[in-house]
């Protein structure tokens, strides 16, 4: 039975995303004891703050499903040198209402693609400002900045020999950081 279920956050809703790719792949890297589940942001409204009192169905699922996570890991993109609106808006719901903040003492692992060489570096550094504030402890190293091209992934979407070897130490760092945290 699994000991450590992780939530797993991806920041794009694009259909054929490279971090959903990248998502997907994680399980097969993780410890026994360790589940991933991608969570659903996609059908979030808009964050309001006059719904708090009333959250929308899919705003207390994914509240629920965090609760119910030893650790989170968010897998985004870069998007005009930030994150996305859609992560911004799915942390935000899970921060709230004030108080009440379903992200609190989650380790946090951070980990992203994109085409730019930078590999959403940036937009990583945006997001441990935010995770910072809500009280995450995020793992600092090692840094998985990776940069979509030829090579990480295979022809069957898999990822690739030397990116599967990357990730994989990036996963055990992760795997051990949420131990530490337990
Ligand atoms: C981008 N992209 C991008 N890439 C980057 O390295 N730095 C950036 O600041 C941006 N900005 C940006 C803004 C917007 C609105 C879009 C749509 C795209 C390109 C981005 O890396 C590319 O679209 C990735 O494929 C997005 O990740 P997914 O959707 O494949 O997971």
């Amino acid at each position: 039975m699994a000991e450590f279920k992780i939530a797993v956050v991806v920041g794009s809703l694009r259909r054929d995303s490279f971090n959903r790719r990248l998502a997907s792949a994680l399980p097969a890297l993780g410890p026994k004891d360790f589940v991933f589940k991608q969570l659903e942001i996609g059908d979030l409204p808009l964050y309001n703050q006059d719904d708090d009192a009333q959250p929308a169905a899919s705003v207390a699922r994914l509240k629920s499903e965090i609760a119910a996570s030893q650790g989170v890991i968010f897998v985004t993109p870069e998007y005009n040198r930030s994150v996305p609106g859609v992560l911004k808006n799915a942390i935000d719901h899970a921060s709230r209402p004030y108080g009440k903040s379903a992200w609190a003492g989650k380790p946090a692992g951070v980990i992203g693609v994109s085409v730019g060489a930078i590999g959403t570096s940036l937009a990583q550094q945006h997001l441990r400002n935010v995770l910072a504030y809500l009280d995450m402890p995020t793992l600092g190293q090692p840094e998985a900045f990776i940069q979509a091209k030829e090579g990480l992934f295979d022809a069957s979407g898999a990822l690739g020999a030397e990116s599967a070897g990357f990730v994989q130490k990036w996963v055990d760092a992760y795997a051990a950081w949420v131990r530490r945290h337990a």
